[in-house]
């Protein structure tokens, strides 16, 4: 198999795996309970913050861990907006995650203003439109620091001066940028950001919200005080113990693991522009994720592609729809101007810890011929589309 889909989810690292089985096993206390096992889980839960705040240039304290990056996204936007209850704007940006998309709706129909940034054709968010739809009312700015679909990563520091010279807060989805781009949260500036587990090789179902010192921000599920009373319920051992497994062994690999990903990703896009004809790739050419290939091949319909790749065991994803299961033509791709036929034609590929050179000696082997066979029986001629 090549899995090819990495900025869906990770594989485990085997690290991981060995760390959570132990706490499935055997150390089952609740963190809360006063005796060994309890504490046992209570001594992970610090270390794995620790972890976590290292890996993310934070501290400890600084550092909360929720049931996903979308979690994450909801609780930092929400929370703030509720901790500043005089305040009744919001500003986003047109191409973020539903996490933080439907929560801009979801704000909406509470009566909130939300101002949607548009980007250019690279996907970097105007920061003009930003200058104006800071207002004294503006409680709140989210905007994602790389992107899911086509890896525009935005110039975030820029961003928060920006916000910061007009006393606004700065809240940034960095689930996408953790663990593909070095970065410190304090350095950065923002006041919140989110993380998910599943993106670093740990497991699903676990993430983290950044939140500096002073930040205004109320809980978003109440009840025990777990969490130093933001977020209640009873801690997901397993998942917080590979979630920090995952973070300390992220720093290690990290200077080894990008470059290596990046060449791999660069020897695949060379390939594909060299092995096929009418190939648009997506997003900024030098700020952007490398290892996010977001490929347009024109005339074609990316399920098409994908279910042909698929029979050869490589695994992508399309980048043209919200979720698998929708029809609705990618908000990304629309943003950055592509015609929805060309989103249409649109593959995500996007590589991780455990490709190797051989995955992509295999892709292009297999995708030039894919592509050409499609587009033989395919209704639309490439041709007829610049
Ligand atoms: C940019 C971005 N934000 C948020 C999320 C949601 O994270 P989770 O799957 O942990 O809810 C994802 C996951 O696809 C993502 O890519």
């Amino acid at each position: 198999m090549v899995y090819l889909d990495n900025n869906a989810t990770t594989a485990l690292d085997p690290a991981v795996a060995d760390k959570m089985a132990a706490f499935l096993r055997e150390h089952f206390g609740n963190p809360s309970s006063l005796y060994p096992i309890g504490r046992q889980g209570k001594e992970m839960l610090n270390e794995a913050r620790e972890h976590v705040a290292r890996a993310l240039g934070a501290t400890k304290s600084e550092v909360y861990f929720t049931g996903s990056g979308t979690e994450s996204d909801n609780h930092a936007i929400l929370g703030v907006l509720d901790a500043l209850p005089d305040k009744r704007e919001f500003v986003t940006s047109a191409i973020e995650h539903p996490a933080v998309q439907e929560t801009a709706r979801y704000l909406e129909k509470k009566g909130y203003n939300v101002a949607t940034l548009p980007v250019d054709k690279t996907g970097l968010v105007d920061l003009d439109a930003l200058r104006d739809a800071l207002t004294p009312q503006t409680a709140l700015v989210s905007i994602m620091f790389a992107n899911n679909e086509i890896g525009t990563i935005q110039p975030m520091a820029e961003i928060v001066r920006i916000a910061k010279d007009k006393g606004v807060l700065v809240h940034t989805d960095a689930v996408q940028a953790f663990g593909k781009i070095a970065f410190s949260a304090d350095a950065l500036g923002v006041d919140l950001l989110s993380v998910s587990s599943h993106k670093i090789y740990g497991p699903k179902g676990v993430g983290a919200l950044y939140v500096r010192r002073g930040t205004p921000l109320l809980p978003f599920l109440h009840g025990g005080h777990q969490e130093r009373g933001l977020r209640a319920g009873t801690e997901n051992t397993v998942g917080i113990a590979g979630f920090g497994e995952a973070a300390r062994i992220l720093p290690e690999k990290f200077p080894h693991d990008k470059p290596r990903i990046d060449a791999l990703a660069e020897r695949l896009r060379t390939g594909i522009r060299e092995a096929i004809p009418k190939v648009h790739f997506n997003g900024h050419s030098e700020q952007r994720v490398k290892s996010t290939l977001s490929c347009s091949f024109l005339g074609l319909e990316s399920e098409a592609v994908l279910l042909a790749l698929a029979t050869k065991e490589i695994y992508v994803s399309t980048g043209s729809a919200c979720s698998e299961n929708s029809d609705e033509v990618s908000h990304v791709l629309l943003a950055i101007g592509l015609k929805p036929e060309i989103a249409r034609s649109t593959v995500r590929l996007s590589l991780g810890r455990f490709n190797t050179d051989a995955d992509i000696d295999l892709v292009l082997k297999e995708l030039p011929d894919i592509i050409g066979k499609l587009r033989k029986i395919s209704a639309f001629d490439p041709e007829d589309i610049d």
